[in-house]
């Protein structure tokens, strides 16, 4: 499209652009679009889907061996939460432009990325209280302001998704709070899942804002709306109170309370981790990789009989209405 318009009409169209973006507009599909504003919300939105998806896995692992009939239901609920959350993101996306197969294509060959934090293996039961405390109150965080991205549906489907987060996070807070007050071994367990999931839930925010080559621009697009170190610094702030409040203890010897910041000084992240799982080589990175693929290939069957299905409706609805 672009390349269409001449040298001078672009960046009237750009300067036209970015003043609807100051004005607070929500830029719609059919919208004129700087190209690189396009293809970051699909970097990111696709991404972000992907995370959903794949984020069913782990949890997944616990539906058999949850510890009663109630907890199996509400993981069950959580989990069916995240499908959805992961439909109407690529369905977002699609808006942009894409095509589903393609977005899918790009996640099983590892050419696109999902959050790392879906790339730890969950050991106990335990781990499912820390994910929905930790990770789900992180994605909440960072969600919460992803309602006001300047870009219609991305910001539309981030409010149904962040209602449906927040009683994903109190479930996952309330397995931590029964554990911590149950036995001694039941506490043991809690503090273990804090100790395995609390930096790798740091990281769910994305490297330092120096290190973060998207930012600047995803702010001036108003994608994003606060620093990936802002969001981090809310959460940790958020969370250490309510660790203390049920007896856990948060595994960083450098966090203590700053009376002049009103906010906590913590530890260094473990950068190398980050990328390092980020790059693919984390625990569980190959694995979840091979279940979505294996996943996808067993559920062929499924979306050809859907799409049978829906072909057949629509022959009936032409059919009825030329026989009216
Ligand atoms: N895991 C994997 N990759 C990460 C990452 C992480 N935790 N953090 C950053 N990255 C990648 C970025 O994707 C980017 O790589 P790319 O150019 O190949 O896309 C690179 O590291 C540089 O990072 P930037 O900070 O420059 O990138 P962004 O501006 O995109 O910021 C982000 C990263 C904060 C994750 C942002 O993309 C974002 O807010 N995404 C939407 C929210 C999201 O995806 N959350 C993931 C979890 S979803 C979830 O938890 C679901 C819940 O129900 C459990």
């Amino acid at each position: 499209m672009e390349t269409l318009l001449t040298a001078f009409q672009l960046p009237d169209l750009e300067s036209r652009f970015q003043a609807r973006i100051d004005a607070e507009d929500k830029i719609e599909p059919k919208d004129w679009m700087p190209e690189e504003y396009r293809k970051t919300l699909i970097r990111q939105i696709s991404q972000h889907a992907h995370s959903e998806v794949v984020g069913m896995l782990p949890e997944g692992n616990w539906v058999t061996r949850a510890p009663s009939l109630k907890r199996k239901a509400v993981l069950l609920a959580k989990i069916q939460d995240e499908a959805g959350h992961g439909l109407y993101l690529y369905s977002a996306c699609e808006t942009l432009g894409v095509s589903r197969d393609q977005l899918i294509d790009e996640l099983h060959s590892g050419k696109a990325k999902y959050s790392s934090i879906f790339n730890y293996p969950t050991l106990n039961w335990a781990d499912i209280g820390a994910i929905g405390w930790l990770v789900d109150g992180a994605a909440i965080m960072n969600q919460i302001p992803l309602c006001r991205a300047s870009f219609g549906p991305y910001s539309r489907a981030m409010i149904r998704v962040c209602k449906e987060e927040s009683f994903h996070q109190r479930q996952g807070y309330e397995i931590m709070l029964t554990l911590s007050k149950g036995s001694k071994e039941q506490k043991a367990m809690a503090q273990d899942a804090l100790n395995r999931w609390w930096w790798p839930s740091l990281m769910m925010f994305g490297p330092s804002d120096q290190d973060s080559k998207h930012s600047a621009q995803s702010m001036k697009w108003k994608i994003k709306r606060f620093s990936n170190d802002e969001l981090r610094q809310r959460f940790v702030d958020m969370t250490v109170p309510q660790a203390e409040l049920i007896g856990l203890k948060v595994p960083d010897d450098q966090l203590k309370w700053n009376e002049e910041r009103r906010s906590y000084d913590f530890g260094e992240i473990p950068w190398d981790e980050f990328w390092n799982v980020v790059n693919g080589n984390g625990p569980c990175n190959k694995k979840r990789l091979a279940d979505r693929v294996n996943a996808h290939n067993e559920g062929k069957w499924v979306r050809e009989a859907a799409e049978a299905f829906a072909k057949k409706q629509a022959q009936r609805t032409d059919s009825k209405l030329k026989s009216n």
